[in-house]
C-alpha cells in the first residue's frame, strides 16, 4: 500500500520523540542526516571453481492421506555455480566432456524412502516415493537428502508435510513446488477437485465498500477475479462474517490480511480460528511492506510459526516494499512474497512528499531504489528470483506481484491507465510472478475493465502458465518482453510493450516458433495487440497473449 498510514506512524514517533523517521532503513526528512541504511543482501561470493547448490522439496506442500495412493515425489535441483550460494559445495567435474550424474538419496528418521539418479547440472528433477510406508502427522517430517558423485558427498535437507485429514471438513489450498502454483477445491467448498488457482484480484476496501454492498462481491467474480483481499480493520464481525459468506456463495477465493495484527498473537490466534474453516479462504497475508516500516525482523517468522501451529492447511504470504533491506530475514516467514514496485507517476530522484533527493542511502520518493520506469518491475521481480536461489528456497517459496492501481496521491501524481495496468501485471508474470494482486479497488473505471480482461483472459493462460510440463523461454526486443510457455505441441506468447510509441514483435525471432504459426493463432487476452501471420503489432504500451500451434 502507499505510505498515508506510514505518515500516521510517523506522527506518532514524532510526537514520542523518537529519533529519525525511516523507510527502507533510509531517513527520508529534511532535518535529518544521511545514514546507510544497512540490511543489503549479501553479493554471494564467486568462486573459481565449480559448486553444486544441492537443493530438495516434495512436490506437493501438504500432501494428505487423500494422496498416499497416487504417486508423490520429491524435487531435486542440482545446478552447478560459481557463486556461494546457501549450501554450495565444491564439486569436481571431469575436465572434458559428460558430466554423469548424482545418486540422490531421502531419507526420514534414517530410513531411506527414496532414491534416484540426478544429473549433474538438472534442476527440478522428480524422484517417486510412497507415502504408504508413513503415518500422517501434524507436524512436519526432517527429509535428509544425499547426493553422491564417484567418492564425493553433498547434504541438503527439507520438509516434508504430510497432514491427517483437516478437521471439520476444512478446505486445503496445497503448492505445487514444480511451479510454486496454488492448488485448491472451488471456494464454495461444494465439491469439486483441486485446480491450479492463477490469484487476480485486488486489496479491496472493506468498510464502506464490500462490507456495505455484498453485491459488489458478486460483480468482482462475475469480471473475472479469482481472489478478494478486504484491507483491514474488521471491527464489525458480523459485516465480515457477511462478506465471508457472500464469498463462499459466490466462489471467489479470501485472502486474509492481518497486517495491524500479526504481531499480536492474541489477535492472530483470534483471526485465525474465525477464518481457518472458511472454503473461501485460500492463503493468510501477515506483513504489509514490513520491511519499510522496519518491523522487528522476526517478526514474520514468528507469525508464520503461529498459524501454521493454528491451521497448517494454508500457506502464509506477505508483501515487501524495499528494493533492498533485510529480505532474508521477512521472507524467511512466508510461502509467498510479493513485490510492490510502484513506479507510475513518480519523480524518483527527488521526493515531492519530503523535498529531498532520494538516493541509496536517503529519502523516500514512494518507490525504492527505482528509476521511474516499467523495469523497475522486471528488475526487482528478477533480484527476488536471484535471492530466492542464493538463499536456497527456490524450490519452496512463489513469487507474487502487486500492479499499482492507485496514484493521484502522495508520491504518485497519477493514476495508471488500464493499459499500463496491464504492462505492470503481463511484465511481472513474465519475470515468475504466480499472482496479481493490485493495490487497491475501487480504482478508476479504465483500470478495472482492464484489469478484468487480464483477469478473464488468465483462466486459459494458467493451463501454461501454471503447467507443470511447461518450459519456458523468455525474449527482451526494443523494450518489448515476451514469455513464451510451451506445453506439447502449443506455445502461450505473452507480448507486453513497455513503450509509449507502437511496436512489433516478428514471432520468427524464436527459435521453432515460426512454424508453429503456420499452425494457427489464437488470441487469449487484446489489451492493445493483434496478430498477423508471424508478426505481433503491440499499441504504445499494448500486450496481447496468443497461442500458437
Ligand atoms: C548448467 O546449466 C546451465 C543452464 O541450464 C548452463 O548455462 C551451464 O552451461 C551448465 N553448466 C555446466 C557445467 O554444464
Ligand atoms: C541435515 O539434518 C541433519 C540431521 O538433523 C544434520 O545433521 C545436518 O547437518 C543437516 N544438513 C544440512 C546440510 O543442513
Ligand atoms: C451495490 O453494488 C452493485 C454492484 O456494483 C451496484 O449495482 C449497486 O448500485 C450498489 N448498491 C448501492 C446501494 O450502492
Ligand atoms: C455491523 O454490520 C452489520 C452487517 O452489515 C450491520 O447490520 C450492523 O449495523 C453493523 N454494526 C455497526 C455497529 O456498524
Ligand atoms: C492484541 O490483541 C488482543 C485481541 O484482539 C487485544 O485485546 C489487545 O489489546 C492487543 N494488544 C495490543 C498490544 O494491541
Ligand atoms: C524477536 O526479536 C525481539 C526483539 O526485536 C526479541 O525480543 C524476541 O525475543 C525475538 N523473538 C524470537 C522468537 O526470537
Ligand atoms: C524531479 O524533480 C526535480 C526537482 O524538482 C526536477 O528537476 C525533475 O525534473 C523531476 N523529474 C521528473 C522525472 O519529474
Amino acid at each position: 500500500m502507499p505510505r498515508l498510514v506510514a505518515a500516521g506512524l510517523l506522527l506518532a514517533s514524532l510526537l514520542r520523540g523518537s529519533p529519525a523517521a525511516t523507510w527502507c532503513g533510509k531517513n527520508y526528512m529534511a532535518t535529518d542526516p544521511v545514514v546507510p541504511p544497512g540490511g543489503q543482501f549479501p553479493v554471494p561470493d564467486t568462486s573459481s571453481s565449480s559448486l553444486l547448490a544441492f537443493r530438495c522439496a516434495p512436490i506437493i506442500k501438504p500432501y494428505l492421506p487423500e494422496d498416499a495412493s497416487s504417486p508423490a515425489g520429491f524435487l531435486i535441483d542440482a545446478p552447478v555455480t560459481f557463486s556461494q550460494v546457501v549450501g554450495a559445495a565444491p564439486i569436481a567435474l571431469p575436465a572434458h566432456g559428460f558430466a554423469g550424474a548424482l545418486d540422490v538419496t531421502l531419507k526420514i528418521s534414517g530410513k531411506t524412502i527414496a532414491r534416484g539418479p540426478v544429473a549433474v547440472n538438472a534442476t527440478k528433477v522428480e524422484i517417486p516415493f510412497s507415502l504408504k510406508s508413513l503415518q500422517p502427522q501434524a507436524t512436519q517430517f526432517n527429509v535428509e537428502c544425499t547426493a553422491t558423485y564417484g567418492s564425493q558427498t553433498f547434504t541438503a535437507n527439507t520438509t516434508l508435510s504430510y497432514l491427517p485429514d483437516p478437521p471439520d471438513g476444512r478446505s486445503v489450498t496445497k503448492m505445487d513446488l514444480r511451479t510454486g502454483a496454488l492448488l485448491a477445491k472451488p471456494a464454495t467448498g461444494k465439491g469439486g477437485a483441486y485446480e491450479t488457482v492463477f490469484p487476480v484480484g485486488f486489496y479491496t476496501n472493506f468498510a464502506g465498500y464490500i462490507a456495505s454492498n455484498l453485491s459488489l462481491i458478486d460483480e468482482i467474480a462475475s469480471q473475472g477475479f479469482t481472489v478478494i483481499h478486504p484491507i483491514p480493520t474488521f471491527d464489525n464481525l458480523t459485516a465480515l462474517a457477511d462478506v465471508v459468506q457472500r464469498m463462499e456463495e459466490v466462489g471467489i477465493y479470501l485472502m486474509y490480511d492481518m497486517r495491524w495484527t500479526y504481531m499480536n498473537n492474541t489477535a492472530v490466534t483470534e483471526e485465525v480460528n474465525r477464518i481457518k474453516n472458511s472454503p473461501a479462504l485460500l492463503l493468510w497475508y501477515t506483513g504489509d511492506e514490513p520491511d519499510g516500516t522496519s518491523d522487528p525482523l522476526n517478526a514474520t517468522s514468528t507469525a508464520y510459526d503461529l498459524i501454521y501451529s493454528l491451521d497448517g492447511y494454508h500457506p502464509v504470504s506477505l508483501v515487501l516494499n524495499c528494493q533492498d533491506y533485510y529480505w532474508t530475514e521477512y521472507t524467511a516467514g512466508t510461502d509467498i512474497v510479493m513485490q510492490d514496485t510502484y513506479p507510475v507517476g513518480i519523480n524518483a530522484t527527488w521526493s515531492v512528499e519530503w523535498n529531498t533527493p532520494c538516493t541509496p542511502d536517503y529519502g523516500d520518493c514512494g518507490c525504492d531504489n527505482c528509476a521511474g520506469s516499467f523495469e523497475d518491475i522486471s528488475t526487482r521481480m528478477d533480484e527476488f528470483a536471484q535471492r530466492r536461489f542464493a538463499d536456497g528456497w527456490e524450490l519452496s517459496k512463489a513469487v507474487w506481484t502487486v500492479p499499482q492501481g492507485f496514484g493521484a496521491s502522495e508520491y504518485w501524481s497519477r493514476v495508471p491507465t488500464g493499459k499500463e495496468f496491464v504492462v505492470q501485471s503481463v511484465l511481472a508474470i513474465n519475470h515468475g510472478a504466480l499472482g496479481v494482486v493490485s493495490w487497491d479497488a475501487p480504482t478508476t473505471d479504465d483500470v478495472t475493465a482492464s484489469a478484468s480482461v487480464l483477469a478473464k483472459s488468465l483462466a486459459t493462460m494458467k493451463e501454461f502458465i501454471l503447467s507443470p510440463q511447461a518450459t519456458f523461454a523468455h525474449v527482451v526486443s526494443d523494450r518489448v518482453d515476451v514469455g513464451l510457455w510451451t506445453v506439447g505441441a502449443r506455445t502461450l506468447v505473452l507480448a507486453t510493450n513497455l513503450n509509449y510509441e507502437a511496436k512489433v514483435f516478428d514471432m520468427r525471432s524464436v527459435k521453432g516458433l515460426a512454424a508453429k504459426t503456420l499452425l494457427g493463432t489464437k488470441q487469449v487476452l487484446d489489451s492493445g495487440a493483434e496478430v498477423q501471420g508471424h508478426i505481433i503489432s503491440l499499441e504504445s504500451v499494448g500486450t496481447g497473449g496468443f497461442v500458437v500451434g
